[in-house]
């Protein structure tokens, strides 16, 4: 299934890398992951195609013991890591073992040796041990003796059988249309093969046809299992850029780089935009505009709340942490952090030194990620913005979003008034447009929503009256932040460049 968009986003396969580590007679190889039974099937397939012959896969559990996958087979007493060690070190011929949970047991320093002498003992033939841990705490006895792989979530080819196996099983239920199969697969990018096969399953069910709209229930679990981690939320997709009222310079950077994100740059090594910085004036769309980015590109969005990252019940550094490891997990991505100021607040009376280190390893993560991660982040008090975070090579631009332009205000008009039901022509936006200099584009929809209101209360439609008269209760807040408006564009013409 070819979703374009979301192609694979690392040079090779877990099963390729696996394969050379085998072939280069790797002993002991630790696999970072969740997903066992997924592994499970990954290390069948290298057992059944690495070596001239199939060789056996073993798997071991503290419950079932050292079992043979082939037949079954169950090697008696081996329930203990140590004993089934010693039964893989009597075992000639070439095997392919797999210990599962074994990471509880590292903790005993017998086990940790043990581990080591069957690896080192290994290391003359093609026989190979595979730990599987959902974190990478290697004890530092091993941490010399073992080479590390991660089972990278499905990507798209998967997650396409993932789902053409769902389908097959529910012969009641189609799609609407065949490209709604890309979709779906997108949509689940970041999900690990059981939650994106419940997922499709909750899908088909009860259902003779899938359409687009269907793709929000996707949408809907992946929110909750972002949830799950903590510190991310996922944000759905709403309107695309034709919700955005003016802003022509910052649409047109974006429609560049649009094509980037194409599966033909990323193999034609184009690098990757790395992110981009709105700031401005409050209400001018800063917030709306990332989110449009999401539609634009098709790409996943997450938001990361740095309130949720120093709240992180294992300490703010782990919770920046994951939240990076989820967001590389959901990658290709958009990150979204609003109001990044925040983040760096307070980092003059903070002598614990915290928040440096936590903005720093942040900065540090943003020059050297390789996993396509586009950070939007939005800042409204830009003179609290350190300058390490300005400095190039960490956003690709940095955009100063003003208060709109008379055409521009034409444009807000015409979105809100659309968005509603409304036909823009029946209304005098050119020169409701005149008459709101100096409203942002949060006012300006609020002058439409009142307007609205008054007309449905009075049981009419909506004119241009009740537009006028709604222009008449604003006081913009710009007329009372005159002096604070000037500081942002004295700031902004230094170091950014207009969004319009
Ligand atoms: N250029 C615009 N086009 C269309 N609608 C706009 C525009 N600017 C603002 N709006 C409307 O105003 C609302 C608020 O704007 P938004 O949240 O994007 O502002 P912001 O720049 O992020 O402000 P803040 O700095 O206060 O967070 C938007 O949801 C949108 O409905
Ligand atoms: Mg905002």
């Amino acid at each position: 299934m070819d979703s374009g968009i979301a192609a694979e986003q690392q040079e090779s396969s877990f099963h390729d890398r696996a394969h050379r580590l085998l072939a280069s007679k790797t002993s002991l190889i630790w696999v970072v992951t969740w997903e066992e039974a997924r592994l499970e099937t990954q290390l069948g397939r290298l057992a059944d195609h690495t070596f001239k012959k199939p060789i056996p896969l073993l798997v071991w559990s503290a419950t079932t013991g050292l079992v043979d996958r082939r037949d079954n087979q169950v090697f008696a007493g081996t329930e203990s890591p140590r004993s089934a060690l010693d039964a893989v070190l009597r075992i000639e011929t070439t095997v392919i073992v797999l210990l599962e949970d074994l990471h509880p047991f590292l903790t005993d320093p017998l086990v940790v040796r043990r581990l080591r002498e069957v690896s080192r003992s290994l290391d003359a033939g093609y026989s190979s041990i595979f730990v599987s841990a959902p974190d990478l705490h290697v004890p530092r006895d091993l941490e010399k003796a073992v080479a590390v792989l991660e089972l990278e979530l499905p990507g798209p080819e998967e997650l396409g059988s993932v789902l053409q196996r769902q389908l097959d099983g529910s012969p009641g239920t189609h799609l609407a249309e065949p490209e709604l199969g890309s979709a779906l697969v997108r949509a689940a990018a970041g999900l690990t093969e059981d939650e994106a096969r419940r997922a499709f399953a909750r899908l088909l069910l009860n259902k003779t046809e899938v359409t687009a709209e269907n793709l929000s229930e996707i949408y809907e679990e992946k929110r909750q299992i972002i949830r799950k981690s903590g510190i991310l939320d996922f944000v759905p997709p709403r309107g695309g850029l034709d919700q955005v009222g003016g802003l022509a310079n910052l649409k047109k950077w974006l429609q560049m780089r649009k094509r980037f994100f194409g599966r033909q740059a990323r193999n034609a090594g184009i690098t990757m935009p790395k992110g981009v910085l709105l700031t401005g004036v409050s209400g001018c769309g800063k917030s709306l505009s990332v989110q449009a980015i999401s539609s634009f590109w098709q790409l996943p969005m997450v938001r990361l709340d740095m309130n949720r990252v120093y709240g992180a019940p294992g300490g703010p550094e782990e919770g920046l942490q994951r939240a990076i490891e989820t967001a590389e997990a959901v990658s290709p991505c958009i990150l979204w952090i609003d109001e990044i100021e925040t983040a760096i607040v307070g980092m003059s009376g903070d002598p614990t030194g915290l928040a440096t280190r936590i903005f720093s390893s942040f900065l540090t993560w943003m020059q050297e990620k390789t996993k396509i991660v586009f950070v939007a982040a939005t800042a409204n008090e830009i003179h609290m913005l350190p300058p390490e975070l300005l400095r190039k090579g960490r956003f690709d631009e940095i955009f100063f979003v003003d208060l709109p332009s008379e055409q521009e205000r034409t444009d807000i008009f015409t979105v809100h008034l659309r968005k509603r039901g409304h036909h823009p022509e029946d209304f005098p936006i050119v020169n409701l447009a005149k008459s709101t200099g100096n409203f942002t584009g949060a006012e300006i929809e609020n002058v439409v929503v009142s307007a609205l209101y008054r007309a449905f209360g009075e049981d009419r439609s909506p004119d241009g009256d009740d537009l006028y008269w709604a222009v008449g209760q604003t006081i913009p807040l710009a007329t009372t932040m005159a002096e604070k408006i000037k500081e942002i564009r004295r700031w902004a013409d230094q170091r950014a460049i207009r969004a319009s």
